[in-house]
């Protein structure tokens, strides 16, 4: 089905895609809503290239996508509880937020159905998003491997990033981003290894090495043998797409079926980005 609100270019695999002829900065009418909520089912992440937006503005597109998700261990903005700004400074050393491959919050019950990230500053080098395609990886598994999948759940946590031990609570450059290590990270959440997306009825891996810690039933060294072979499989080139941003961008993900990596590169430069999220449903 084609659209007649909204101008979209695909990827060449179809896995990511522009959308053109919008201005998000006012609401937009039901239909040209749907076409954007089609096209980002129907591609996994989309871009919107030059919308200058403020943070009501932003605020306002994403609740028209949806009701905001909750966003834990990360100070929002002051007076916007639901936008988050990834910044880092030229002169920060810390790893930059987002450099391992993950779906955002999946050790929620609910985890956000979409990221939305708006590009306020963007460095000269580096800088990209990485996503990958977890339906298409999962497409592309024999059969023999889907069967021993399929049933399965994995456990997923913040623990590794988030709690009292974890990474950021170990760090010892400073941060500007002001991250909230705590106890309530060690909780655990069990959510099917292989997901089916709501609208597409597609399925797609739902793993990664930064909140999933485990597999139902089985020992922690048979897991990460599983886990270490998806996540292998899962980011090879073929599923990945490199986004590249530019000052005013909005990109929306879908989480339910991608994984994204901030790949950093941009030592000595300003970056910010505004960041909400938008509910969803119980994995199925
Ligand atoms: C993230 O939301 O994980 C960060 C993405 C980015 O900053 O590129």
């Amino acid at each position: 089905m084609g659209y007649r609100h909204i101008e979209v270019t695909p990827n060449d695999t179809g896995f990511g895609a522009g959308i053109t002829g919008l201005d998000l900065s006012t609401p937009l009418p039901p239909e040209t809503l749907g076409e954007v909520k089609r096209a980002w089912a129907e591609h996994g992440v989309v871009w919107f290239p030059r919308q200058p937006l403020n943070l009501e503005q932003l605020e306002t597109f994403t609740q028209a996508i949806g009701p905001f998700g909750h966003d834990p261990f990360i100070k929002p903005m002051k007076e916007h509880p639901h936008v988050l700004e990834l910044r880092r400074e030229p002169d920060e050393k810390a790893t930059n937020f987002g450099a391992g491959w993950h779906s955002d919050w999946s050790f929620q019950e609910t985890p956000p159905a979409a990221t939305i990230l708006h590009a306020e500053i963007v460095p000269p080098v580096g800088g990209d998003t990485l996503y990958a395609d977890c339906a298409r990886a999962w497409d592309a598994l024999s059969g023999t491997m889907k069967e021993l999948l399929s049933g399965l759940n994995a456990i997923h946590s913040a623990v590794l990033p988030y709690s009292k031990k974890g990474v950021y609570a170990q760090e010892k450059e400073k941060r500007t981003m002001e991250i909230i290590t705590s106890d309530e990270a060690e909780k655990t959440q069990a959510h099917p290894l292989v997901r089916t997306h709501p609208v597409t009825g597609r399925k797609a891996l739902y793993v990664s090495p930064v909140y999933t810690i485990g597999i139902e039933g089985m020992s922690g060294e048979e897991s990460q043998w599983l886990l270490g072979g998806l996540y292998k499989h899962m980011t090879k080139p073929d599923f990945v797409y490199r986004h590249t941003w530019q000052k005013d961008m909005l990109t929306m993900w879908d989480n339910r079926c991608t994984l994204h990596f901030a790949d950093g590169g941009y030592d000595g430069h300003l970056r910010v980005m505004h960041r909400t999220t938008v509910a969803g449903e119980k994995p199925v």
